[in-house]
């Protein structure tokens, strides 16, 4: 293991206990890090993010809050990025879950002991986060040139749901279902993976506005009313528009064909429900049933109105809602 990996790591191990802590949604405990709640594995991923980092001008980093699209966008951005590389009927989307064709940052920035494994990859680097804006170093977020961010948001009502439900498919057995209930008031309260929710998605939007070269904000809802326009917005974005021939051949139709729900629930890779040795999740519970406004089936009319309210204030006066 290298010196400034074991350094962060002693800083990160003296720093979280004395937190503040939250029980979480399965049988994990949320640490408050600068300001949001996360578990320890991504702190101390942080951490070694801003210790020793060193990002490229080509880097684009796929950011979203969990249960926003995650999955959805890394097949997307992928697939813009390698059109040309790859057949889209022998395409490595078919073999393997977008997780492992993009790589969570936070968890790879200390592979095997050592934070050389980023270091060595190709340019350009594609990873993904769900790691708050503002807990990246300067050196990323405020050089124009240093890195691409594209972000994907989505209604909080959907992404509670979504979460309750990936919640309790992680939940041990031997313990009872986290109830709606319970998980609607540590998500309103700000105690979900990543959150306040509504803090991550304004430090995003905010850097949308400031610096649109550098930060692309998109919205799970625009995605799904516009798939076509949304893939061209995103390859315009990363500097590889899609050029008059690949538009006469369709490759952003075949592109949003791949990466729909329907394509890539449907293959064998994703609906493995093998449980894999470090954690206690499949690729298929990465699908569910991919729609807008799956809340109306789950949420009562005083969650609802409380939900919206907080959005309300949270998001009141920035030009943006959902
Ligand atoms: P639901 O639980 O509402 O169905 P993440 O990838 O960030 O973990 O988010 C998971 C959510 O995105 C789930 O939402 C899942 O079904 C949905 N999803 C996964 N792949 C998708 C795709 N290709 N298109 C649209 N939604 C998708």
């Amino acid at each position: 293991q290298d010196e400034g990996y074991q350094k962060t790591f002693k800083n990160c191990a003296e720093l979280v206990p004395t937190l503040p802590r939250s029980k979480g949604w399965w049988l994990d405990e949320l640490f408050q890090y600068q300001g949001f709640w996360m578990s320890s594995f991504p702190i101390r991923g942080s951490m070694l993010i801003n210790d020793h980092f060193k990002p490229r001008p080509t880097d684009i980093i796929v950011a979203t809050s969990p249960k926003c699209g995650t999955t959805w966008l890394r097949a997307l951005v992928f697939s813009i990025i390698n059109r040309a590389a790859f057949d889209f009927n022998d395409h490595p989307l078919r073999k393997l879950n977008p997780q492992e064709l993009v790589l969570l940052f936070e968890g790879h920035i200390h592979k095997d002991g050592s934070t050389s494994f980023l270091d060595e990859l190709p340019s350009p680097r594609l990873l993904s986060t769900h790691i708050p804006y503002s807990l990246f170093p300067k050196r990323m977020t405020d050089d124009t040139s240093a890195c691409r961010f594209v972000y994907i948001c989505r209604d909080p009502k959907d992404v509670l749901v979504s979460k309750w439900h990936f919640s309790n498919k992680l939940r041990p057995k031997e313990v009872p279902p986290l109830s709606l209930e319970e998980a609607f008031d540590l998500f309103c309260k700000g105690v979900s993976h990543y959150g306040p929710f509504w803090d991550h998605v304004l430090g995003y939007w905010k850097a949308s506005v400031e610096s649109p070269k550098k930060v692309l904000f998109l919205t799970y809802e625009d995605v799904k009313k516009e798939p076509l326009g949304c893939v061209r917005k995103v390859a315009e974005f990363l500097g590889v528009p899609f050029s008059q021939e690949e538009e006469n051949r369709k490759t952003v139709e075949e592109i949003v064909k791949l990466c729909s729900f329907e394509s890539l629930s449907n293959l064998d890779v994703n609906q493995s429900v093998a449980k894999r040795s470090e954690r206690p999740v499949s690729n298929s519970d990465f699908f569910r049933k991919g729609e807008v406004g799956d809340w109306v089936n789950h949420l009562s009319p005083e969650m609802v109105e409380k939900m919206n309210q907080i959005t309300e204030q949270k998001l009141q006066g920035i030009g943006f809602n959902f």
